[in-house]
């Protein structure tokens, strides 16, 4: 029964009727590559697959020139020229692009490469197994070069940020033996055009370097290449002086050193003996205690460009985070965490090299659950960058509740950041589109575990679905992915499709309204768990996720006239908008402003009323979910009807635990009573 969960959205699963089609399908399969380590060849196998399991039809696989009126060629276009001549228009095709035609008596399938072949056949899969058989002839590119999945693996086999059980690939300090379930999950992340996957920590350690896991690495990318998808690995920057068995020990790793760029260099080079294709490095330095550059005085720049020169032979590049700040002290009224992205990385634009590319988290906080765009993707435009999103679901209820996250991102992605009063949106910065350049894109977080649902959720998986398609086109609507994911996943009966996608379409504002709105961040517990309602510990801390809550009012001043400034980051557009509390959208005020709790908002409610009524609201959301839910019951398998049921129920009570812990921490703190008189009030007294 684990089948389910593991094979996600590629079950297959087979169409009532199937047999009705089988004189419309294709009967053979022509894959234009001899070698079954080669995409093309894993294409070829999951037409087969998939034809057979969806419609109940055997078709041979081919691997040269064959001739029949009723076939599937799939190759790169420019094999397919070679065997079958050129086509009549040629597609106008990027890496990993690919031309889908089912018009005609044979359906093509080309990519630019072989990866792109490859994303052409489960296109045409996913219409086959939604029973789409209309006839397509289109190109298709991706958005962006980068798309890739970062996880957050450590040596010991845990997962940090991980709601799914251990890690895939790692166990006592060395990369397992047994890689079936890597091989599946490339399978599954090409499948949504994901093309590489950074296997470990960010917070890194540095006995990934020894020799033995070098190989390990090595047998990683073995099993992902066949499905495109390359491995990239997270740095420790100070292995040099870290004692790594098999490798020099060095007294420094100043990036300047010229024994510690040695160090690099050679290092890179046995990966990439063992990793021809590596995908590169990714690097958290001076962050949250892992060690960076400027212990010697150097810049962030002169740190990611120590890697840089060490992978630009092998063609690998640098995803250095932007994720940089320092403790603060909460007194000081112009502290705010929000600004350091900009102190460290807006001097130092031009300064990077070309295959270095700034990853950026969507917010300038920490993957909240509501925050405005991080001003960062404004201010670099000499540089390479990406957008980091967070699969998992850390603080957004760590899958044990139900948060599609695709329409949060969305807030990010089609935000106009009017960089020179001009069109700058989000997903063309990171395309590379706005500012001129070949490299940039997408990092997502995902921490898949040994789990049977892979990320700790059937319906997370949606998360990881619309990540990938978001990656590839971030146009896309975010109902539409869902209810692509939907039919594949379970079924495409049309009470299933509608309530999955009521469910997880108002599953993010109900978790907003009744974990903190108006742009108060997720009040979770910030010190250890960032799972369930502790407002407490938002202030007084050194994280500075503060809310500057007290007896009379609540909020971060960020303007530039009164509060730390940060409105300032922005274009002046967007700035002139976050500055003035009347243009401040009611979703960010207390984000942008300090107020008093009677402030009248927008909607002509008071702040302190509108939290308790929307804590109220969210959490009513929340029960209709285990409702609608239990209207699934014989119309999905019941393992997965159980499994979800289950989780349903605990949204539904946790989130009256979030709603009545959050109310009444404010009610007590302002001592302002509920209109509606539902707060404050204790069944015994
Ligand atoms: C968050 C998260 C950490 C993680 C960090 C990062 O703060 O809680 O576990 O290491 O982000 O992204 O580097």
């Amino acid at each position: 029964a684990a089948e389910n969960g593991l094979a996600a959205w590629l079950r297959y699963a087979p169409l009532q009727g199937g047999e009705g089609y089988h004189s419309t399908l294709p009967s053979h399969i022509v894959a234009l590559n001899t070698s079954s380590a080669s995409p093309v060849y894993v294409a070829g196998q999951e037409l087969q697959q998939g034809i057979q399991s969806i419609y109940g039809k055997q078709c041979n696989v081919h691997h040269s020139y064959y001739s029949a009126s009723s076939s599937v060629v799939v190759g790169t276009l420019d094999e397919y020229t070679k065997a079958y001549g050129s086509l009549s228009t040629t597609p106008d095709l990027i890496e990993d692009g690919y031309w889908l035609s089912t018009e005609g008596n044979t359906v093509q399938i080309l990519g630019k490469n072989e990866r792109g072949a490859l994303y052409g056949t489960f296109a045409y899969l996913s219409m086959l197994a939604q029973g789409n058989l209309t006839k397509v002839a289109y190109s298709s590119n991706p958005n962006a070069p980068v798309r890739w999945t970062n996880e957050w693996d450590n040596l010991d086999g845990s997962i940090e940020r991980g709601f799914a059980g251990n890690s895939n690939w790692f166990a006592n300090g060395v990369i397992v033996s047994n890689l079936t379930r890597t091989a599946e999950y490339a399978r599954l992340l090409a499948s949504i055009g994901i093309n590489a996957v950074v296997v470990n920590n960010v917070n890194a350690n540095a006995s990934l370097l020894t020799p033995q896991n070098i190989e390990g690495l090595g047998r990683i990318a073995d099993v992902m290449r066949p499905y495109g998808v390359q491995v990239g690995i997270s740095l420790y920057f100070s292995s040099p002086t870290s004692g790594v068995k098999g490798q020099a020990n060095l007294t420094t790793f100043d990036p300047l050193d010229e024994s510690v760029v040695a160090w690099w260099t050679n290092v890179t080079g046995q990966i990439y003996q063992q990793v021809p294709d590596m995908a590169g490095y990714l690097v958290k330095a001076n962050s949250e205690g892992q060690p960076g550059p400027l212990t010697y005085n150097r810049t962030l720049a002169q740190g990611a460009n120590l890697f840089a020169k060490a992978l630009q032979p092998h063609g690998g590049i640098v995803m250095f985070r932007a994720f940089v700040y320092n403790n603060l002290n909460e007194s000081d009224w112009y502290a705010d965490r929000a600004n350091a992205q900009i102190q460290f990385f807006k001097p130092l634009d031009g300064e990077f090299d070309s295959n270095v590319i700034i990853q950026i988290k969507y917010g300038p906080i920490d993957f909240q659950v509501r925050e405005p765009a991080s001003p960062l993707f404004a201010n670099i435009p000499k540089s390479n960058a990406a957008i980091e999103l967070q699969v998992t679901q850390e603080y957004l209820g760590q899958q044990c509740h139900l948060v599609y996250l695709a329409p949060l991102w969305k807030t990010i992605l089609d935000f106009d950041l009017r960089v020179d009063n001009e069109s700058s949106l989000v997903r063309n910065v990171v395309s590379g589109q706005r500012f001129n350049h070949s490299l940039g894109g997408y990092a997502g977080v995902v921490n898949v575990g040994t789990n049977d649902t892979w990320i700790g959720s059937h319906m997370a998986m949606s998360n990881l679905y619309a990540y990938g398609r978001l990656a590839w086109d971030p146009t896309l609507d975010s109902q539409y992915i869902l209810q692509e994911w939907i039919r594949l996943t379970f079924n495409a009966d049309q009470s299933v499709v509608n309530t999955m996608t009521q469910i997880s379409m108002e599953s993010w504002p109900a978790y907003e309204n009744y974990s903190g709105n108006l742009g108060e961040q997720t009040l979770t517990d910030i010190l250890y768990t960032h799972f369930g309602p502790n407002p407490q510990t938002q202030d007084n801390t050194v994280w500075g996720q503060w809310t500057r809550a007290d007896h009379t009012t609540i909020g971060m001043d960020r303007t530039v006239s009164n509060g730390t400034g940060f409105a300032g980051n922005y274009p002046p557009e967007i700035a002139a908008m976050y500055e003035n509390i009347a243009t401040t959208p009611d979703n960010l005020l207390l984000w942008f402003h300090h107020v008093n709790y009677t402030h009248l908002l927008h909607s002509g409610e008071t702040v302190i009323q509108d939290f308790y009524d929307q804590h109220y609201a969210g959490a009513a959301t929340a029960q209709t979910f285990a409702t609608m839910w239990e209207s699934l019951k014989g119309k999905i398998d019941d393992e997965r009807y159980y499994d979800q049921l289950f989780r349903q129920v605990y949204q539904a009570g946790h989130s009256l635990v979030w709603r009545d812990a959050i109310s009444n921490f404010y009610n007590n703190i302002s001592g302002i009573p509920d209109a509606a008189h539902r707060v404050g009030k204790h069944p015994y007294r």
